[in-house]
């Protein structure tokens, strides 16, 4: 009847996507995971969640959206989350269906901390964002269960492609993100990160962790998820208050949906 597809890197998107599950009786399905198996979804309703990078849509949700097959579906919705700006994010997912003949019928956003190293939520944010997010995703269920439509006061403006395309290259190119450094000192060899990690880029060899650039998703799931600060993600080294991973989402979650 209905489906959540999501993707996750430390659990924002997880959690909401957890949560409209259960409010609109929908299965969840990792998007890692549909992509490693396509198949047609003959749901009604079709739910997308997504984490906002660099106010855009992340490539895998771009190469999930030109992908998905779908049959029948009434009321396609977008939920992006995200730490402050979600720029050209519901958009570009709108422009891909529309360009597939799909119409995205409602997309819908959700503040929560921003796990992207670079511009930490702080304490006291993180906390108020964490406080408000069941009452946000009950508002947008409710919505969505009404069958709103909202489609048509999502625009794009220039300034947003200009701004995504500047950020990504600052994350790919100045900080180099996708290359993963590891503090030997500091690694137990727990495994966590290669665990979590939905791309396949980290492999236990001799008891600690072995990277490949190649594929990354670009999700710091890997750096945040590591109990010991051991990894840095380029110039990016979470540490402090810029380490952040949603505190109701475990690494089972993470690691069981995509495997389901
Ligand atoms: C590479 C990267 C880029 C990001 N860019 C933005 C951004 O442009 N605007 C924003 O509000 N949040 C940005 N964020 C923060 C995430 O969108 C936000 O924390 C999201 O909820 C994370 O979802 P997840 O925990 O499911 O992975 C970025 C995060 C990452 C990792
Ligand atoms: S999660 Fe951290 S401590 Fe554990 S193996 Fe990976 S790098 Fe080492
Ligand atoms: S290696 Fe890349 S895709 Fe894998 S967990 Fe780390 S940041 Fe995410």
């Amino acid at each position: 009847m209905a489906k959540i597809f999501y993707f996750t890197g430390t659990g924002n998107c997880y959690s909401v996507a957890n949560r409209l599950s259960k409010r609109l009786n929908a299965e969840l399905v990792a998007v890692t995971h549909y992509l490693d198996n396509p198949s047609e979804v003959n749901d009604e309703v079709i739910g997308i969640v997504t984490p906002v990078y660099s106010t855009d849509l992340p490539p895998i949700m771009v190469d999930f959206l030109e992908k998905l097959q779908l049959n029948g579906a009434k009321y396609i919705f977008c939920v992006a989350t995200m730490g402050a700006m979600a720029g050209r994010t519901l958009y570009h997912a709108k422009e891909i269906l529309n360009r597939r003949k799909l119409i995205l019928h409602a997309g819908f956003t959700v503040q929560l901390p921003d796990n992207s190293i670079i511009f930490p939520s702080g304490m006291l944010r993180t906390h108020k964002l964490l406080k408000a997010e069941a009452e946000a995703v009950n508002t947008i269920s409710s919505l969505i269960e009404g069958r709103e439509e909202n489609s048509a006061v999502i625009k794009d403006f220039f300034f947003w492609k200009i701004a995504a395309g500047i950020g990504m290259w600052t994350l790919r190119v100045v900080l180099d993100v996708k290359h993963k450094k590891l503090n030997e000192a500091k690694c137990n060899g727990c495994g966590i990160c290669a665990k979590i990690c939905q791309a396949g880029c980290i492999k236990m060899e001799n008891g600690r962790p072995s990277f490949s650039d190649e594929g990354c998703l670009t999700c710091f799931g890997c750096a945040q998820w590591c109990p010991r600060e051991a990894i840095s993600l380029g110039h990016l080294h979470p540490m402090g208050k810029t380490k952040y991973v949603h505190p109701d989402v475990t690494v089972q979650d993470i690691v069981g949906s995509s495997e389901s």
